[in-house]
């Protein structure tokens, strides 16, 4: 009797292991336990992307050695011809074609178990339409969520290599306090009710179509640098959705953003201390707006926004080449085996 006992804790016990050693590996469906060792072993292989057909269909020159040439990313080979199928290590379907159905899947061709396909979005979840079509079919993501795959946010700080310097606040020559730029107002969206809340406080500047008041690309960063504060307002509060409204918009701008969108420890994982305002640091709405105002008019702390970009410079991602070939560089990283079972639950959790 004691016996038995034993045998089953040391079974149940080494079920664990085996499960916990799994999960180590990223593993979320059955893996094959022997794949693992034969990872790597020829580092200098090129790693082959086939892009299945370009995102809004606009189309990039490939030619050459792409990812080297433009990145420096090494044994990344990018391609989109569609016959290197079978020697695809990872074949990327963006989702919007695919949701509107104008591309399909290649469902019929024979697939090599060591194929990845890649679903890549980046797209807030309201916009990605319905993904319960495509469970049990894609081996990994290529959103902006830092817990894809392989993450493609729309930007970035990288540290500078060398020291930087301040801007003066007296080369700044702010004329408005507070600006907003918005295409598409939408009364519902909770950007549109703390932006009049906010604009009852303090004024605010809008720019854009709503107001028929477009910028055209080249006055944009001008224009907000005039402004102290930017809303860096997300049209959906979604996990990680942080776009260039806070990179280019608001950090190129050189107007301190003030943010709305996913909550602020998703803001923190990305982006220094004092470098925004987040909306939820205030209980109200009209807190804020007396903030504002308050900081505008103190210069020294109004500079301290500024300090991050003495350590650190602000990157953009746009060249959908570029996301592809950062794939290269997580490739030796991939779980062995995974396989989205409900890429609907993970695509909108
Ligand atoms: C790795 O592959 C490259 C190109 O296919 C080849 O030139 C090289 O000899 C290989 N290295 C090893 C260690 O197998
Ligand atoms: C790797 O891919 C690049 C870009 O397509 C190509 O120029 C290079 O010859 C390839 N190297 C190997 C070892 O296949
Ligand atoms: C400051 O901005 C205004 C427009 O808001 C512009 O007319 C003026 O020339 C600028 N002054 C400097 C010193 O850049
Ligand atoms: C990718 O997903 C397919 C379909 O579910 C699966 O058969 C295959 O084993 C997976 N491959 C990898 C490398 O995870």
């Amino acid at each position: 009797m004691k016996k038995c006992f034993l045998l089953s804790f040391l079974c149940v016990l080494l079920l664990c292991l085996y499960n916990g050693w799994l999960r180590g590996l990223g593993g979320l469906t059955a893996i094959n336990p022997t794949a693992v060792c034969n990872r790597g072993s020829n580092s200098s292989r090129n790693v082959t992307i086939l892009l299945w057909y370009w995102p809004f269909g606009m189309s990039y020159n490939l030619e050459g050695d792409v990812c080297w040439d433009l990145y420096r990313i090494p044994h990344c080979r990018l391609v989109d011809d569609r016959s290197l199928f079978s020697s695809a290590d990872v074949v990327v379907f963006h989702n919007r074609e695919l949701i509107q159905g104008c591309q399909k899947l290649p469902l019929a061709l024979p697939r090599s178990q060591r194929q990845r396909w890649a679903w890549m979005s980046l797209e807030a979840p309201v916009h990605n339409g319905n993904l319960r079509q495509f469970a049990n079919i894609f081996n990994m993501t290529i959103t902006y969520r830092r817990d894809s795959d392989v993450a493609a946010p729309y930007g970035e700080l990288l540290p500078k290599e060398t020291g930087g310097h301040l801007v003066a606040n007296d080369l700044r020559n702010k004329s408005s306090l507070v600006c907003w730029v918005v295409s598409h107002y939408q009364m519902h969206h909770k950007r549109s009710q703390v932006y009049s809340e906010l604009n009852a406080a303090v004024p605010v500047k809008v720019y854009g179509q709503w107001t028929k008041n477009s910028l055209s690309s080249t006055d944009l960063l001008p224009t907000i640098s005039r402004c102290y504060f930017y809303l860096a307002f997300e049209n959906s509060l979604s996990k990680d959705y942080i776009t260039e409204k806070l990179w280019k918009n608001a950090y190129q701008g050189e107007a301190v953003p003030v943010v709305l969108g996913p909550p602020l420890t998703d803001y923190k994982a990305v982006a220094p201390p004092n470098s925004f305002i987040h909306v939820d640091e205030f209980v109200s709405v009209k807190d804020l707006g007396k903030y504002l105002q308050e900081l505008a008019k103190d210069k020294k702390r109004y500079d301290e926004y500024f300090t991050w970009k003495q350590e650190w410079k602000v990157k953009l991602y746009t060249d959908w080449r570029e996301r592809l070939c950062k794939i290269c560089l997580q490739y030796n990283s991939l779980p062995r085996q995974k396989v989205y079972s409900d890429l609907s639950a993970w695509a909108n959790s």
